[in-house]
């Protein structure tokens, strides 16, 4: 059994960060998304991985090499255009050749992993396996029909008026059978070849298409509302770690990670909290489910339920709630005269400001 992992994609939803790095590669807990999912596949026994890649590949390629540090061996499969999920599956058909096959959607974060149902595809051998979880809004998702018997009769891509809400989670099992099915259908409305599309043309055949329904936690992560929750999720298992330095008038509540070499002084850490390597905090407050990445400095601050990436700097502001900072970003108060807010951003940028 091989893996197909997806890391190409346009990554609209989580624009600017999108438009200098993968989001794949955002940390959560200060550990690629990414990372998470590759764990995942090797725990499961599978250790032959072909990672779709596309205008991000070169910073996919420097973060993952060739797999050994995962324990698996990974190759990369360009991808020309972000053309669809069964795209990525009829370019990969030489990589996969006449083998079984996960599919992994490479901002997908699943909590327990996929060893058990690795195990039961390997044991029962449908033609294609889904994963469904009950969502609030299935109208965002792509979504199955079952019937009574709990078969799969029917896939919608974000469907207008959803006839159930049970959303396909970025996790599918598919034997060879799915090549023929990629082969087959034609571009949606949004110009993609749909992998629901493909998983409908092995229904209509007549095919052995079962799902499992998990209840564990799934998020994908591809916008910044579920980017915060997954990194809550994560955090809240937090072990903590203190090989930083923290002086005598800081304190710590909860469990906090503070990695090699950061700095804590005169501050306020309620957990739970990790900041990266190198990082320095000063005189600031950094509240429960937040990361700070490497070399950051938070001075003079309050920040909460929040993701900084590496290099960023939060100087005398109060108080940022719910954000994702990229990288190398600084944020400092304006000058009190004129009382004006000043501001550089990117394009796609979203700002809220309190005033
Ligand atoms: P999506 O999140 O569905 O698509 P996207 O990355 O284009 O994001 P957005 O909707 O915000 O523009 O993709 C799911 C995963 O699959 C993600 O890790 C990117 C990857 N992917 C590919 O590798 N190739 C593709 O053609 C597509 C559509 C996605």
């Amino acid at each position: 059994m091989k893996a197909l992992v997806l890391s190409g994609g346009a990554g609209t939803r989580l624009r600017p960060i999108t438009h200098t790095s993968a989001k794949q590669l955002v940390p959560v807990a200060n550990k690629p998304v990414l990372f998470y999912g590759l764990e995942a596949i090797a725990d499961a026994g599978v250790s032959e991985v072909g990672i779709v890649v596309g205008d991000t590949a070169d910073e996919i390629r420097e973060a993952v090499g060739d797999g050994s540090r995962f324990g698996l061996d990974v190759t990369y499969i360009p991808q020309d255009a972000p053309l669809g999920l069964a795209h990525a599956v009829l370019i990969a058909q030489d990589f996969l050749g006449d083998d079984d096959f996960v599919m992994y959607l490479g901002d997908n974060f699943i909590v327990g992993g996929i060893t058990a149902l690795v195990e039961e595809f390997r044991a029962e051998r449908p033609d294609a396996q889904i994963l469904l979880t009950k969502v609030p809004n299935p109208t965002s998702f792509g979504v199955a029909e079952l019937d009574e018997a709990g078969v799969v009769v029917g896939l919608e891509e974000k469907p207008k008026k959803p006839k159930s809400d049970l959303a396909l989670v970025g996790v599918y099992l598919f034997t060879p059978a799915i090549h023929e099915a990629v082969r087959s259908i034609e571009p949606s409305w949004r110009g993609e070849l749909e992998i629901t599309h493909a998983i409908q043309w092995l229904i209509d055949g007549k095919r052995d298409v079962r799902s499992t329904t998990i209840s564990g936690y799934w998020k994908d992560t591809g916008n910044v509302t579920d980017m915060l929750e997954v990194n809550r999720s994560v955090l809240e298992t937090l072990e903590p770690l203190q090989e930083g330095t923290v002086d005598e008038r800081t304190e710590i509540i909860g469990r906090v990670r503070i990695e090699q070499g950061a700095k804590v002084c005169g501050s306020r850490i309620v957990g739970p909290v990790v900041i990266g390597a190198g990082s320095v905090i000063s005189d600031a407050y950094i509240g429960p489910f937040t990361s700070v990445s490497e070399n950051c400095r938070i001075e003079d601050s309050e920040i909460e339920y929040s993701i900084v990436l590496s290099g960023s700097s939060v100087t005398g502001v109060r108080r940022v709630e719910a954000s994702l900072i990229g990288r190398d970003v600084e944020v400092t108060p304006a000058p009190r005269n004129p009382s004006a807010h000043r501001l550089v951003l990117g394009d796609h940028s979203k700002v809220q400001i309190s005033s």
